[in-house]
């Protein structure tokens, strides 16, 4: 090998090293330079927490981070009476409705005429009904008189006291021969009617209501304003009624959503929500025809005291409903965000008392006074 390519070799494997070298230290200082970087994004100096271990405030990993769509959720305390009234309140032949005598009832024609509606009409100006079910009410016949222009539509039954279902029921079970076939009137104080949160409809021509012609629309479209047909034709051995196609009932809309799209009565819905989506549990999500969501959880009365601490949303508008069994039914409006303080201003809250006795509140559904 000549000398001179010899040498040039050499040279060229001196100046290899030392290139070598160079980028050695090179990516030595870049590396500390880089892991000094990454290490300050990580930590937020000690100068800007006082006080505080550094390693405790690391900025969260985002996949971590806190999901601003969760719903937190406080206490507040509800008084356990209220379990006997709400829209979702089950009453049958198991669970006596027990009035407070201070039912908000409104004339369903006096309501009318205040807002010149004339798409139907009831028997007379004693029809009345809760305030907040006549709403509903009229918004669904005046969505279906737009469609059918048939002026028969009467309000044949709606709130009732406990004296005239005495009377009902006395007349039914004088005029009933005993033929094995379910009932279609209910004893007094076990009546939805006496809720006012139900009414039936009629017509004006043969008054025989079937649910059916024009009127199918109703049946079928009664779920989108929050009514069930409470006595479904498939669900008489649960219920313990006949058919009765007439007779609507207010849960709300999610519930009667939920209710109509999975046939499930409201004896059958008050069970699965304590049995498969209590608070501590998977809670109920319901989206309604509109897209407004809901999350919807039951939550066991404190039966032994004067008040339930009930779990609520904070920052969100939510219903609170009692079962009439054994405790509440809390359902969030997961798009209606509130100002704190201003979810539900129908629930009466009071500071929990210390001083509650076992016998101040009873759970017996055979006792006949009011219990609220
Ligand atoms: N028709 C229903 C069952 C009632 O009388 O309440
Ligand atoms: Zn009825």
């Amino acid at each position: 090998m000549p000398k001179n390519i010899s040498k040039e070799k050499s040279i060229n494997r001196t100046k290899t090293t030392v290139e070598l070298v160079v980028c050695a230290i090179f990516l030595g200082t870049a590396a500390l330079i880089g892991k000094s970087c990454i290490d300050r994004s990580r930590i937020v100096p000690a100068t800007q927490n006082e006080g505080k271990k550094v390693d405790e405030i690391t900025i969260p990993d985002p996949s971590e981070a806190i999901d601003p769509n969760k719903i937190i959720f406080t206490s507040t305390p509800v008084n356990t009476r209220a379990k006997f009234s709400g829209d979702l309140i089950l009453v049958n032949n198991d669970y006596q409705y027990y009035t407070t005598g201070e039912e908000d009832l409104v004339s369903i024609m006096s309501m009318n005429d205040e807002n010149g509606r004339t798409s139907f009409t009831a028997v007379d100006y004693d029809y009345t009904i809760l305030s907040n079910v006549y709403k509903p009410l009229a918004q669904m016949v005046d969505d279906w008189y737009e469609i059918y222009q048939n002026d028969t539509l009467i309000v044949y039954g709606s709130y009732r006291s406990n004296e005239f279902q005495q009377q009902l029921y006395d007349q039914f079970t004088a005029n009933t021969s005993g033929d094995g076939e379910a009932p279609i009137v209910a004893p007094p104080g076990f009546s939805e009617h006496e809720t006012g949160l139900a009414f039936d409809f009629s017509e004006t021509v043969g008054y025989d209501y079937q649910g059916t012609d024009d009127f199918l629309w109703l049946n079928e479209n009664c779920a989108k304003y929050g009514f069930v047909i409470r006595y479904a034709e498939d669900k008489e051995d649960i219920t313990e009624y006949r058919y009765e196609p007439w007779h609507f009932r207010y849960v709300g809309i999610p519930h009667a959503k939920y209710m109509t799209d999975n046939n499930i009565c409201l004896e059958e819905y008050i069970e699965l929500l304590r049995n498969a989506h209590p608070y501590n549990g998977e809670h109920l999500e319901v989206t309604d025809d509109s897209g407004a969501a809901y999350e919807i959880y039951f939550f066991p009365s404190d039966d032994g005291a004067e008040y339930t601490n009930v779990p609520v949303p904070t920052g969100l508008k939510y219903d609170l409903s009692g079962n009439n069994v054994d405790g509440f039914i809390v359902t969030v409006h997961k798009d209606e965000k509130v100002s704190i303080g201003a979810e539900n201003l129908s629930v009466t809250t009071a500071p929990p008392s210390t001083e509650t006795t076992d016998s101040e509140i009873t759970t017996d559904s055979t006792e006949t006074t009011a219990a609220y």
